[in-house]
């Protein structure tokens, strides 16, 4: 589609105006180095040689600005703008890790609906979302951003978030008022870095970025995602900014990808700091000829790129084929039939119904992480209810990479909230200071204690290197422990954090994330039982620093722990720490309880000729109510292949499925196994997918630590 449309504009392009288009300049510094400066942005604008401006919105800002554009350049070609819309514009969902832990990607498909609208209405018509970087590294600040260390499951939250925001999967719908253009992110392997350290070095085989990084990348691709954005770590060696690899060859010769690829902020001039490149030129030339298209922020292309097409280090036909496809996306946005904004229908700020979605989606993003002797829920009635913690009162919970809202607006706290869903309680209130904690906790009937980390302390360039609680906080548990009354702790948080220290002797934890403009009352929802909590980990909680990386997903080992009758010593193990996790993935609770049965297999054999031509195994599933509440539970489906050519993960999730049922109600979960769950990617560069003879074990149950079994042979 638009071919025509954009051969015709090719045609009368000059090499610089279509350099123009690759570039993409930001209009603010909010989100790296530089910025603030304008006038040149409109200068480019003017002169035709800009294609996109990143960090701008409000429907008069743009229009401002598209209108030099469109009525002052040669060829009138719109700007695309592009804004980091991670989890909402003005209303401010629970960061990604959380919807993650929902285990409902409706959550995710809701958010980016709303925030399509709100982005849109205020000028901008792409988003640098979602990203679904896998990674097993905790201390890493960006893990609160994507959908934790599955494949699996942040698959089908990218896929539910692209539909939100673009609709379609075919993109008929992007000139719809209320879609906006997706962008998958950080191509690829950025979630491996060494130590968690940002942007630092990723060493995979093959096997593993195929396996592991790529799959929700190829969903992605699948689902129709308008752009690609190229992560900032090398991948074996080579820069994902300057790897023909896995942008030409994996991404657009594989999988047949026409969207475009944009880098990240600089990460073009990054070549010559990772030793790739010798200058700005030469990382202009391996940058593009790797198959990225648009350069975000730093002006390599615009700079050398004239010179190099001169000279035939990057080809006419290079130049073109990244022009037609930004064109592309700018004809299927509508930008050049409606270039610009209503600004009357510019949305200004949450309205109550989108808050209402919010809301609902913080509390089902939360996950239970214990809860003894039925602390929680709290009653309504409770005459008395201490909230004490550094974070009780805080209207900061939007999380990282909040958008305008979470720069501009307060978060519902928790304090509030609690006092509004218990009016008539005695709510008092204590910070940090211990002894004020205590002397609440010991007049209140029950405690709610209100920990974790400010959101600066994940995201972007926030790494830590120790993931336990910060400094005092830990003692104020103990604190608040020590005077024998009943708490509850609720965690605010963008990453798995080492909680062993209090968690044995904490009555009941409450994993809230940070839940968006809704916070507080998303919170008190799940405290007071108006919602019962379903939602489950999407990453495991390690025991110590020490143990990272600490996953579900591993393999074995020639020598794993516990193995009945095995020399212990001579095992994978530490000797100073448990090997296994805190917590691990797929675990949460519920006010009710839940059993489920094994997976119940329709056949014992199935050949690959059969999965080749498109047949499936049915595994069916029957999970009942067996407490006295209604509730949520998730279904999760774990395969592992017992003998295989490449060892396996032990597990591997290949489905799952989010259930209400009332008290006393059974339902029956069917999952179907295809070709594309029982095989893997082999170490071949070329891509070889394969699915081996042998036997596959099938586990069921409601956590990756699941021993329900059952069994199939693959012919
Ligand atoms: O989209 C982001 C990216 O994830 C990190 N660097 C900056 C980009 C644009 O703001």
């Amino acid at each position: 589609r638009y071919e025509d449309q954009v051969k015709v504009l090719l045609d009368q392009m000059t090499t610089v105006e279509k350099l123009g288009q690759l570039q993409q300049l930001t209009w603010t510094g909010d989100t790296g180095p530089g910025g603030g400066q304008t006038a040149h942005i409109e200068a480019a604008a003017r002169a035709g040689l800009l294609g996109s401006v990143l960090n701008i919105h409000g429907a008069a800002h743009t229009n401002a600005l598209q209108r030099i554009a469109v009525e002052e350049s040669r060829l009138g070609i719109p700007l695309l703008f592009g804004l980091d819309v991670i989890h909402g514009f003005w209303t401010t969902f629970p960061i990604p890790l959380a919807q993650a832990a929902s285990f409902d990607p409706e959550v995710a498909r809701r958010d980016a609906e709303v925030s399509a609208a709100e982005t849109r209405s205020n000028g901008v018509r792409w988003t640098f979302s979602p990203m679904m970087d896998v990674t097993h590294e905790p201390r890493w600040g960006r893990i609160a951003e994507g959908c934790g260390e599955d494949p699996y499951v942040n698959a089908a939250f990218a896929v539910a978030k692209i539909r939100g925001y673009q609709g379609a999967d075919d993109g008929s719908e992007l000139t719809d008022g209320e879609r906006i253009a997706a962008c998958a992110k950080h191509f690829v392997a950025y979630g491996g870095a060494e130590g968690g350290r940002d942007y630092n070095t990723v060493d995979v085989s093959e096997q593993r970025l195929r396996n592991h990084y790529l799959p929700p990348f190829k969903a992605a691709v699948d689902a129709g995602v308008a752009t690609v954005m190229a992560a900032f770590n090398t991948v074996a060696g080579v820069p994902a900014h300057g790897n023909p690899h896995t942008m030409n060859t994996i991404l657009k010769e594989e999988w047949g990808f026409d969207g475009f690829v944009v880098s990240d902020y600089t990460g073009v001039e990054e070549l010559v700091a990772h030793g790739f490149a010798e200058d700005g030129a030469d990382a202009a030339r391996l940058a593009f000829n790797a198959g990225l298209d648009m350069e975000m922020v730093s002006t390599n292309v615009t700079e050398h790129g004239e010179r190099l097409v001169t000279d035939g280090l990057i080809g006419e036909s290079r130049l073109d084929d990244a022009v037609t496809r930004i064109l592309r996306l700018k004809f299927a946005l509508g930008l050049f039939d409606q270039p610009y904004t209503d600004e009357a229908a510019e949305i200004t700020g949450p309205t109550p119904a989108a808050r209402e979605t919010a809301r609902a989606a913080g509390a089902r993003s939360m996950v239970l992480i214990k809860n003894d002797d039925g602390v929680l829920p709290l009653e309504r009635t409770t005459p008395s209810i201490a909230v004490v913690g550094p974070l009780a009162n805080s209207t900061d919970l939007h999380g990282t990479w909040a958008g305008p809202g979470g720069f501009q607006l307060p978060s519902v706290s928790i304090l509030d909230a609690v006092r509004t869903a218990a009016p008539g309680a005695r709510v008092t209130h204590a910070g940090d200071d211990v002894a004020a904690a205590v002397a609440a906790a010991q007049e209140a009937e029950v405690t709610v204690v209100v920990v974790g980390e400010p959101p600066a302390l994940s995201g972007e360039a926030a790494v830590r290197s120790d993931i336990a609680l910060p400094r005092g906080q830990e003692e104020l548990i103990a604190a608040v422990a020590a005077t024998g009354k009943p708490y509850a702790v609720v965690l605010l948080n963008g990453r798995p954090l080492t909680i062993g220290g209090w968690l044995d002797a904490a009555p009941a934890v409450l994993e809230a994330w940070h839940p968006g403009i809704e916070a507080g009352h998303a919170v008190a929802d799940v405290l007071f039982g108006r919602v019962n909590p379903g939602g489950k980990l999407p990453v495991t909680f390690p025991r110590a620093v020490g143990q990272i990386p600490v996953y579900y997903n591993h393999e074995n080992t020639g020598r794993p722990a516990h193995v009945p009758g095995a020399d212990p010593k001579f095992v994978s193990k530490y000797l100073d720490l448990d090997e296994t996790p805190q917590l691990p993935f797929g675990h949460g609770l519920s006010y009710t309880t839940f059993t489920t049965g094994a997976p119940e297999l329709r056949r014992e054999e199935i050949t690959r000729d059969e999965l080749a031509a498109g047949e499936t195994l049915e595994a069916t599933v029957t999970v009942t109510n067996t407490g006295d509440r209604v509730g949520d539970e998730v279904v999760q489906l774990y395969i592992h292949d017992v003998a295989a050519s490449i060892a396996q993960p032990v597990r591997r999730l290949r489905g799952f499925e989010r259930v209400t049922l009332e008290p006393g109600e059974s339902t029956t979960v069917r999952f179907r196994l295809g070709a594309e769950d029982l095989g893997f990617w082999t170490n071949d560069p070329a891509g070889t997918y394969v699915v081996e003879r042998g036997r596959v074990d099938i586990y069921a149950g409601t956590s990756s630590t699941a021993r329900a079994r059952g069994t199939v042979r693959i012919l």
